[in-house]
Parts: C-alpha cells; sequence; structure tokens
C-alpha cells in the first residue's frame, strides 16, 4: 500500500490514522475541508504533526464537490473518516448535513472506485447503526435499527458499500467503531467535556441518570483496526465491530475520572438526550479472526492519556490566546 488516501484527515480519528500511515512509512494524500461541526484551529492543530512529513500532502477539498477520480487516482487505498458525525445533533436542521457528509460523500467515493478491485476502502461505520441492543455484546448480523438520524446516515453508507462491492467491483470494508476516545477527541463528546471540567473544577453533565453502559474504544486500539482493515485479505464487503473490550457505565467512568484527576467532581444530571442508545457492546471476535484486532488500551490509562492531553492543550490555547491578546 505505498500510496494512502485519508478523507477526513484533519478530524479527531483521521488525524493519527494519517500519522500512523506516514510513520509505517506510507505516502499520504490528506483530504478535509474543516467543517464547522467544531472550530477550524482544533483541526488544524490535528495536522501539524503531518504536516511535518515529506511524505504527506494536504487537500483542501469537499468530498462533495471535488473530482473524485482524480482524487483518487494513483492511490491504492482509501481510509474514509470524513463524516459529520455526533448522534445527540443529528435531528432538526441540521440532518441535512448528514446526508451530505455522510450518504453523498460516501457515495462519490464508491463511484470513483467501481470496478478498481485492486484498490481498499476502509469506511468508518458506527455502533450507532444497531439501536438499542439486541444482544450483548452485539455480533455484526444483529439486525440495524439505528435511534438517530445520525445512525441512519452512517446505516444507508455503509450499505452503499455493500452494494458497490456486490454490484460494481468495490473492494470496501467497513469497520464499526464503538464510542472512540482519547487525545484529539472532538469536543463534544463526554470524556472531553467530562475532563475539561474536571480540570478546571468546573460542573459536568450528565445526559440520563448515568447509567447507560458504553463499550469505549481508545483511539490508537481503532487506528489500529483501520490500518489492519487495509491490507487484510478477502475481507472486502465485510463489516467488522471495533470495541475497546468492555462495556462500562457513564457513573462507573466518573469514579475513574475523579481518581485521575485527583478532586471530587461537581456532577449534575440532565434530561436523557434524544437519539442516545442504553447500552453498547461490541462482540469483536469477527475482527480478532480476520483483522488480528486485540484492543490494547485499559479505560483507565486511556482516559489518563486524554486527561493529560487536554489539561496540556487548554494550557497551549490558552499561552496562543495570551500572546495574541
Ligand atoms: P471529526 O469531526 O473529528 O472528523 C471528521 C472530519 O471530516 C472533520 O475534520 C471534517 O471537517 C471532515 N469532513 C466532513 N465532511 C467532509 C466533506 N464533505 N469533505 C471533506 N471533509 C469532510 O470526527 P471523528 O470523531 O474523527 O469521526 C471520524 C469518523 O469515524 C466519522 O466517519 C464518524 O462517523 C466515525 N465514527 C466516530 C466515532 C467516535 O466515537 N468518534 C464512533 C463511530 C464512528
Ligand atoms: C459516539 C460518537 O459521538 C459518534 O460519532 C459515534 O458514531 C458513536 O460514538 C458510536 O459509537 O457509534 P456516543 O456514544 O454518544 O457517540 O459518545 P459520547 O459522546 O462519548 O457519549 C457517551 C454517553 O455520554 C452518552 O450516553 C451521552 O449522552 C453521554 N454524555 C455525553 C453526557 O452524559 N454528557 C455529555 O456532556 C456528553
Amino acid at each position: 500500500m505505498p500510496r494512502a488516501l485519508v478523507t477526513g484527515c484533519a478530524g479527531f480519528i483521521g488525524s493519527q490514522v494519517a500519522e500512523a500511515l506516514l510513520a509505517a512509512g506510507h505516502e499520504v494524500v490528506g483530504i478535509d475541508c474543516f467543517t464547522d461541526n467544531y472550530p477550524r484551529e482544533h483541526k488544524q492543530a490535528n495536522l501539524v504533526p503531518a504536516r511535518q512529513h515529506d511524505r504527506f500532502t494536504f487537500v483542501n477539498t469537499d468530498l462533495v464537490t471535488t473530482d473524485a477520480e482524480a482524487l483518487l487516482d494513483g492511490c491504492d487505498a482509501v481510509f474514509h473518516l470524513a463524516a459529520e458525525p455526533g448522534v445527540r445533533s443529528s435531528w432538526g436542521q441540521k440532518f441535512d448535513r448528514y446526508l451530505r457528509n455522510n450518504i453523498r460523500a460516501t457515495q462519490r467515493l464508491l463511484e470513483a472506485s467501481a470496478q478498481t478491485p485492486e484498490r481498499r476502502i476502509v469506511y468508518a461505520s458506527s455502533s450507532s447503526v444497531y439501536g438499542e441492543s439486541e444482544a450483548l455484546p452485539t455480533p455484526e448480523d444483529a439486525t440495524p435499527q439505528p435511534l438517530s438520524p445520525y445512525g441512519v446516515t452512517k446505516l444507508a453508507a455503509e450499505q452503499l458499500c455493500r452494494l458497490y462491492h456486490a454490484e460494481q467491483g468495490v473492494n470496501a470494508v467497513a469497520l464499526r467503531f464503538f464510542s472512540v476516545y482519547g487525545p484529539r477527541q472532538r469536543p463534544d463528546m463526554a470524556f472531553r467535556r467530562f475532563c475539561e471540567a474536571a480540570a478546571a473544577g468546573a460542573p459536568i453533565e450528565i445526559y440520563g441518570d448515568g447509567r447507560q453502559t458504553r463499550d469505549f474504544t481508545f483511539v490508537g486500539d481503532v487506528v489500529a483496526a483501520v490500518l489492519a482493515a487495509g491490507t487484510a485479505d478477502g475481507v472486502g464487503g465485510e463489516v467488522y465491530n471495533i470495541g475497546g473490550g468492555s462495556r462500562v457505565s457513564l457513573a462507573a467512568t466518573l469514579e475513574l475520572l475523579a481518581a485521575i484527576a485527583g478532586r471530587p467532581l461537581d456532577v449534575r444530571h440532565e434530561e436523557r438526550e434524544s437519539g442516545d442508545v442504553q447500552d453498547t457492546g461490541a462482540a469483536i471476535d469477527r475482527a480478532r479472526e480476520d483483522l488480528g484486532f486485540e484492543p490494547a488500551t485499559e479505560l483507565r490509562e486511556g482516559l489518563q492519556a486524554e486527561f493529560e492531553w487536554v489539561v496540556e492543550h487548554s494550557r497551549a490555547r490558552s499561552g496562543a490566546i495570551a500572546s495574541t491578546g
């Protein structure tokens, strides 16, 4: 896989996939159009390490309007991380963004890869395709019944991958990530918000009673799975769960965070948010077998890494503000 395209390369996960590919010696073309789901300066900061490599080329373009064939020309693999993410914000007017950046963008990439079985496409799918779990841990062949508009768009794009594989010779594989966390996590996500609040001594808002559970997955483990899916044999047309290996309640994660932060947390309960499922848990036997996937990062260790990153990051940002202000 000498030359790879990473879409969404300025994002939380995409930036770390791009860096891992560069570290493994590949040439990487990264594309992103800095959508405004969170501030552009965060995404620019995510890109800094990749930009230091001379094997990295950044293209600031929108997947929906760009000439996808020209972009893909000469690429042996595509890691498709670009999307409009976020479960709770996918209702109402915002749905148009989800349709555009999740379904249309994916269709453009797949169309431009028709009859090119030599090019692997790895699609970032989501645990949100399942909705409320029919079994825990949930196997890949459980009936998908998303509970949020976001989940519907991620499932639609996943189905496009399956369809273009079956009918158009596209070598696409889908990975269903389960609540990914770690350094650079998006500012709308739970652990990022909790770590920021814990560091600042500010209140933490829990949606619902805190008894919901998630199979939190450390970003480094997700990156390893993504790279493995880029080269694994015989996985075209398949779907894999990528989970952290254990299911934890939100309340239990706050106990861990209080110990990491070394202070009691000021926890407040808000209404449950529409679209939020009660539990997620990944059956990962299939990913173990076919991709050699094994989650290696314990929640405590990963949460500590995120907390330290949040502290460092806010220090760097306030330093930058002080020096410009
Ligand atoms: P992110 O928002 O940090 O990254 C996505 C990037 O895609 C952004 O930088 C955005 O600017 C870019 N983008 C969006 N639409 C684009 C377009 N039309 N053209 C070019 N660039 C575009 O999100 P993330 O958390 O890193 O998520 C990455 C992928 O993983 C997404 O597909 C998401 O659905 C999926 N996923 C994430 C999680 C998670 O817990 N973070 C879990 C399951 C699945
Ligand atoms: C995450 C990502 O945001 C989605 O992009 C992704 O597709 C999804 O994982 C997935 O696994 O497929 P979510 O599980 O909602 O979605 O991730 P978190 O933001 O980490 O939320 C975890 C739980 O914490 C949810 O129940 C949420 O309601 C809760 N939460 C979040 C709070 O209680 N307070 C907050 O401030 C934020």
